[in-house]
């Protein structure tokens, strides 16, 4: 039997103590395995290609479903005939909106603002609505087919820029006019006498463009009816969110509908609840009563799965010389399309809450126009705050000569400002952030160095910095987990949550192995279907690793809980006195009297040990948040307007590492994406003439690849042991990486050349501009 322990369990591993039945487990003093960098518990599979994305499913008899869409970014669909895409030889099913089972109900946003819709709406309001679709034997002849379907559409004038989507005569996207609904705005104390407090008054106005979501694995589904009961494959956040979509708008019953997601290529927010795709898939699979696949093109997902809106800001800051912010009054105007799910929420967020200010207003108007919707898209609205809020705090410093990592120390927070109540955090990692940060990256030493080497000439050095903190993460319930402990000592983890390649399973795999001393390779993990896994919520906010890992704790101290209490009888001693060795239970007094988990009669009898777990509530009248700073240095050519990153640093406070190896990754990918958002990535729309996007694929909307990234990324996590955020410490990390980037880009490149970009993207074409206005002025 020495045989199994080595197979599944670390030998020699000290296993935390188990608290009573009843009793809170208290957080973890020093760890084992959880903050390690092991390698994730699938890395063979998704290195090997052995992985099945929903994408990689292909079953037999299988149908290709292709979706007609609009081409128009504003216009009505006149007449529609479908029957020469009918005849065709190989199509099985062709639906418009003039297929009764079709004409569906559809609204774009899971929260907020709801506006009422179709599946097939024969108003398009942004290019790229959905018209009709067929499915055929092959995704060609699906794709021929669509172009025998003959529409008329009166096309009608569009509204692309929301800049000038409020003027007067601007073509109106829905009757009421282009305003989504009154300002949202907020306030606290005077910034009137903030103003006149402050020795220094600053004023600027700043724009981020938009940013479409393009994650690797494209958007879509394969469906499948067996009877009365449909089975999705979707690549999603969130398998339960899309079964509640498709059980809604198809009228079935939530146990008839089955979404697996095992594996997914990415979605940052795009992919937290069904798409019409979805829907259009499960109705092109009842009615050919085949199984449907329904991936879209990249060219399609740039139109219709989301972005980041633009935001145009105007922030004005007060301060003392010593430092003290005095007021802040922001303001922004954004466009989250002509369906806002999402749109220009959190924007005000960062104004609102991360530094410390007596007084501060902000306004906030959404704006309609013909184009696609905006979705969450990695910590919504934050980067385009702190793109205005630290640009201004790096002005204010400079105003008042003070360093900005200064600036930003004397103006930390330990509560909440912006909530009601103003509750504490559980914990701010912010100073060390910003004080690690500032040593691990040696702030001061690149400043003098720079300095000393006087900067002058065509290619110029810089350094830059910004903070942030994430509105979410933190997590909270609901979760429910079950923990097997198999008869030969193996274990299963199931689970609901979805792994967005973040290292979810890992992070939870990591969990059971800290507290049963099992290998963490060796579990076996059930997750992401609803078919037979328990109820989750999307992974998204930054929450699941924060959400999902302290129910996996319960359930493994729920299983130890009853192991001790089978080990009890068979060793006729109380459970009190008994601990565990990994892989067995002895006695604290007497060492003889031990059992392994396989001897054990209860587990011999009945074949598994199942242990549930729950997440338990969050603190009362506190507010768990993730803290950031990061620091960068550039190089740039003021000949060519070329910017090159040199190096990067992140210090995160997200709470307790749970994995070294996917924190770090989470880092460069966050940063990575902030570095798009500086200086590549703008949906480009001819605004002037046609109002379609002509950047729709991945040669003409610059992605960040290898080359704009630097080499040089470290990450530095900042933990606070954080007692009271959960029973494990973590706060999230995914978002907050993403907050600061781009405004630490953009304080550089004002380091290394004087010249303030307010706008993003930083290119060439951009700062050329700039730098020769500011040589004339100069
Ligand atoms: Mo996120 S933007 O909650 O996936």
């Amino acid at each position: 039997m020495d045989q199994e322990k080595e197979l599944y369990y670390v030998e020699g591993l000290p296993i935390p103590e188990t608290p009573r039945p009843g009793e809170n487990p208290s957080p973890w003093k020093s760890t084992r395995i959880i903050g390690k960098a092991v390698p994730r518990v699938d890395a063979y599979e998704r290195v090997s290609g052995s992985a099945v994305y929903p994408s990689d499913v292909s079953l037999p008899n299988m149908l290709y479903g292709a979706i007609l869409r609009c081409p128009h970014p504003n216009a009505r669909v006149k007449r529609l005939s479908t029957g020469k895409a009918k005849s065709m030889p190989g199509v099985h099913a062709v639906i418009s909106g003039q297929t009764p089972a079709a004409d569906l109900p559809w609204s774009y946003s899971s929260s907020g603002i709801r506006i009422k819709s179709k599946l097939f709406d024969p108003r398009c309001r942004f290019e790229g609505e959905t018209v009709a679709a067929v499915a055929a034997e092959t995704s060609y002849l699906a794709w021929d087919a669509l172009r025998t379907i003959d529409v008329a559409y009166e096309v009608l004038p569009a509204v692309s820029d929301e800049r000038v989507a409020l003027d007067q005569g601007a073509t109106a996207v829905y009757e009421e006019g282009n305003k989504v609904g009154p300002a949202r705005s907020y306030e606290r104390g005077d910034v009137g006498k903030g103003f006149a407090e402050a020795d220094v008054v600053l004023e600027d106005s700043y724009r981020t463009e938009c940013e479409v979501h393009t994650p690797m694995e494209l958007h879509g589904c394969v469906a499948n009816w067996e009877g009365d009961r449909l089975t999705i494959w979707e690549s999603t956040q969130g398998v339960y969110r899309v079964q509640q979509s498709v059980a809604e708008i198809l009228n079935l019953p939530l146990s008839k509908v089955r979404v697996i997601g095992h594996y997914m290529g990415g979605g940052f927010g795009s992919k937290l609840q069904a798409g019409k795709y979805t829907i259009i898939a499960a109705l092109l699979a009842r009615i050919s009563g085949r199984p449907v696949k329904m991936f879209l093109s990249r060219e399609e997902t740039y139109l219709v799965v989301g972005n980041r809106p633009p935001s145009n800001m105007t922030l004005k800051a007060g301060i003392k010389r010593d430092g003290t912010l005095t007021a802040l009054d922001f303001a922004c105007a954004g466009t989250g399309g002509a369906y806002p799910a999402g749109g220009i929420s959190l924007v005000d967020w960062q104004v609102r809450d991360l530094y410390k200010c007596p007084n501060v207003r902000t306004n906030c108007t959404d704006i309609y126009i013909n184009a696609g919707p905006a979705r969450p898209f990695r910590a919504p609205g934050h980067p385009q705050g702190s793109w205005a809020l630290e640009q201004m705090l790096d002005a204010l410093a400079e105003a008042i000569d003070m360093d900005p990592v200064d600036l930003r120390l004397k103006n930390i927070s330990l509560y909440s400002q912006a909530r009601d109540g103003q509750p504490a955090y559980t914990s701010t990692g912010l100073r060390d952030c910003l004080e690690e940060g500032a040593k691990a990256f040696g702030w001061k030493q690149a400043q003098e160095r720079i300095a000393s080497a006087g900067n002058r000439g065509d290619i110029r050095r810089g350094v830059g910095m910004a903070s942030g903190l994430w509105i979410a993460g933190g997590g909270r319930p609901p979760s429910t987990i079950i923990l097997k402990l198999f008869s030969d000592g193996s274990v299963n983890l199931n689970m609901g949550a979805s792994d967005l390649g973040t290292g979810t399973k890992t992070v939870m795999a990591l969990v059971v192995a800290e507290e049963l001393g099992v290998k963490p390779e060796t579990i076996q993990i059930e997750h992401a279907d609803t078919g037979t896994t328990q109820y989750a919520t999307p992974s998204g906010g930054s929450k699941t690793v924060p959400t999902e890992a302290p129910a996996v704790r319960a359930a493994a101290i729920s299983l130890k809980q009853q192991l001790l209490e089978i080990a009890a009888q068979d060793l006729a001693v109380e459970p009190a006195t008994l601990t565990f060795r990994a892989g067995s239970i002895v006695s604290r007094k007497d060492s003889s009297k031990k059992i392994r988990f396989t001897e054990l009669s209860g587990l011999k009898k009945r074949g598994v040990v199942v242990g549930i777990g729950y997440r338990g509530p969050n603190p009362e009248n506190k507010v768990t948040n993730p803290f950031a700073a990061q620091f960068c240095e550039v190089e740039v050519n003021t000949g060519t307007g070329e910017v090159r990153i040199i190096r990067f640093l992140g210090a995160h406070d997200s709470g307790r590492v749970m994995s070294r190896l996917t924190y770090d990754n989470q880092v460069f990918g966050g940063i990575t994406m902030g570095i798009g958002l500086a200086m590549t990535e703008a949906r480009v729309l001819d605004k002037n003439h046609t109002g379609k996007m002509v950047n729709r694929n991945w040669h003409d909307y610059k992605l960040p690849t290898a080359l704009d990234v630097p080499e040089d990324i470290v990450s530095l996590p900042i933990e606070p042991d954080d007692t009271e955020a959960n029973t494990t410490g973590a706060k999230g990390l995914g978002e907050p990486v993403t907050i600061p980037t781009a405004a630490a880009v953009a304080n550089a490149v004002y380091h290394a050349t004087g010249v303030r970009i307010t706008q993003t993207p930083i290119n060439p074409v951009q700062l050329c501009r700039l730098l020769a206005e500011n040589r004339k002025e100069g």
